[in-house]
């Protein structure tokens, strides 16, 4: 144990030591929940990638397992890396990944459970013949990383998949077909590029209803459904997605809003959050969404911690209807309420009004800020503002800007301090609403039942264990704010290797 130890997560997933970044081949099989992730079994920095392997019956109390997959074949050795579980309508699992293939090019490859009677999943056979692709011309040979989920061909018979590269600036997606997982054909053309974006890492393609709030298997396609496609983008280290309809004829993905297309447009999170990766739960019916959450101390705590990143709590993903349709009261863990007439008359006419711009939390407006501040010491002098404030905005309307200040989170050194910021549309009749998961080094905030999300890194020196505070704040001097507030305490998932050869109650 170190001084920094306290930092260990109680309830979010990472591994027992060492470093960790991408979620890679989520999946439901035989009662359990499956997470493989990249993991580096030697250090708590990034290096010798191989596949960690977790467990779960309801993905937040984890049993580690045996590594998955190390690097040991010409074609991953420099590392295996990110890649992608579908699930095929007789039982069988198919894994592709990207082998960093002696440092020199990125191929696809195939992974196979060895033993599809064993639950857990323990032994990966790879395929004899990797790799399975390698970059096809005019495709540099170190963009061209990390195989989609596959979905069904309209033929129903054959499989399609994605993967992320570049032209030049412009991001692109690849589309392969195969009948075998083992021999492919690339289809013409992009399922989708946008100018400017760069190196698209880990793409996730999926369809969502707009109907039903249940999630999708990623082959439905269809009436009432839409298709989202995101992109982590390399250069910019953010995770980028846009609604849009699939042409499966065409294989053409095309953005409803081309203002809002990918890489441009709306993000999952609009803190710290990457190389995210969903899976269809047919478990639970539902679209579950994993997320890299990175360090933001240096390299050096990491090393004296022992340990580096973090998984998000899992999310659901489900189509808002309430940006569409009539407004309806959310579930809500901290809402607030300003008075209606109160309101109209205060409003501030403020449309470069902007958090990180325009003093953070500190600041007193009309109308914000207004929120909460977790991870504070007594005396206020470490702690971390959640809040909203709302200002009249360029087209004469109510905005409602969302934000995390990190800016006296901690007073470490070494400690890169965002105020982290986005809008969050609040419909007539809804209140401000906020959900923060508060995890000792980590904090997700959730505005409006998950309509615009921050993962936020903090790391107080003071506000630690029991001496950790969680306070109100209203900075608005137009408007007195309603609030009202529910706090649980959270238990320690208490994750542990896979108990072997005991006999327990695996379901805790
Ligand atoms: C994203 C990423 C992927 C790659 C993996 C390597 O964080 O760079 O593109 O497959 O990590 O660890």
């Amino acid at each position: 144990k170190n001084m920094l130890s306290w930092q260990r997560t109680s309830y979010h997933f990472q591994p027992e030591d060492n470093w960790m970044n991408d979620p890679n081949g989520p999946l439901y099989y035989k009662g359990w929940y499956h997470l493989f992730y990249q993991y580096n079994p030697e250090s708590a920095v990034w290096g010798n990638i191989s596949w960690g392997h977790a467990v779960s019956k309801d993905l937040i109390h984890w049993f580690y397992l045996p590594l998955a997959m190390v690097p040991d074949e010409w074609y991953d050795i420099s590392g295996v890396w990110t890649g992608s579980a579908t699930i095929l309508p007789d039982g069988k699992i198919v894994m592709l990944y990207t082998g960093d293939a002696l440092d020199i090019v990125q191929v696809q490859c195939l992974a196979y459970p060895a033993n599809l009677s064993d639950p857990l999943l323990l032994k990966w056979v790879k395929y004899s013949g990797n790799p399975v692709l390698s970059p096809p011309p005019g495709i540099g040979l170190k963009v061209f990383r990390d195989p989609t989920t596959a979905w069904l061909s309209p033929d129903g018979v054959k499989w399609r998949l994605a993967i992320g590269s570049k032209v030049n600036k412009t991001g692109i997606s690849l589309v392969y077909e195969t009948a075998d997982f083992k021999s492919y054909d690339m289809l013409d053309g992009y399922l989708h590029e946008v100018p400017g974006t760069g190196m698209w890492e880990c793409v996730d393609f999926y369809p969502v209803s707009t109907k039903e709030v249940n999630g999708l298997d990623t082959s439905v396609n269809g009436p009432g459904i839409k298709h989202v496609l995101k992109a982590s983008l390399d250069d910019d280290r953010n995770d980028y997605y846009a609604l849009g309809t699939y042409d499966q004829f065409k294989n053409k993905w095309v953005p409803d809003d081309p203002e809002l297309d990918v890489g441009i447009g709306l993000r999952y999170d609009y803190g710290e959050y990457y190389a995210s990766k969903t899976f269809y739960d047919q478990n639970k019916k539902r679209r579950i969404l994993w997320g890299w959450v990175r360090e933001t101390d240096s390299e050096y705590d990491d090393v004296l911690k022992g340990w580096a990143s973090v998984q998000s709590i899992p999310r659901t993903v489900v189509f808002d209807q309430k940006t569409v349709d009539s407004p309806s009261q959310l579930d809500i863990v901290a809402s607030f309420e300003i008075d209606k007439d109160a309101f109209e008359g205060t409003l501030e006419a403020n449309a470069s009004y902007s958090c990180p711009t325009s003093g953070g939390a500190a600041i007193r407006g009309k109308l914000g800020p207004f929120g909460i501040i977790v991870l504070a010491d007594g005396t206020l002098s470490e702690g971390t503002p959640i809040y909203f404030y709302v200002a009249k905005g360029a087209n004469g309307k109510a905005e409602t800007h969302f934000c995390v200040d990190e800016l006296r989170s901690s007073e470490a050194s070494d400690i890169n301090r965002v105020v982290y910021r986005s809008k969050v549309p609040v419909i007539d009749g809804e209140k401000y609403s906020l959900r923060s998961l508060v995890d000792h080094s980590i904090v997700e905030s959730f505005a409006q039942g998950g309509r615009t999300v921050i993962t936020s890194r903090t790391y107080p020196t003071k506000a630690i264990n029991g001496a950790a505070r969680v306070y109100l704040f209203n900075n608005a001097t137009g408007v007195s704010v309603t609030a009202s507030v529910k706090i649980w305490n959270m238990g320690s998932a208490d994750n542990r290797p896979f108990p072997f050869n005991q006999s327990v109650d695996l379901t805790r």
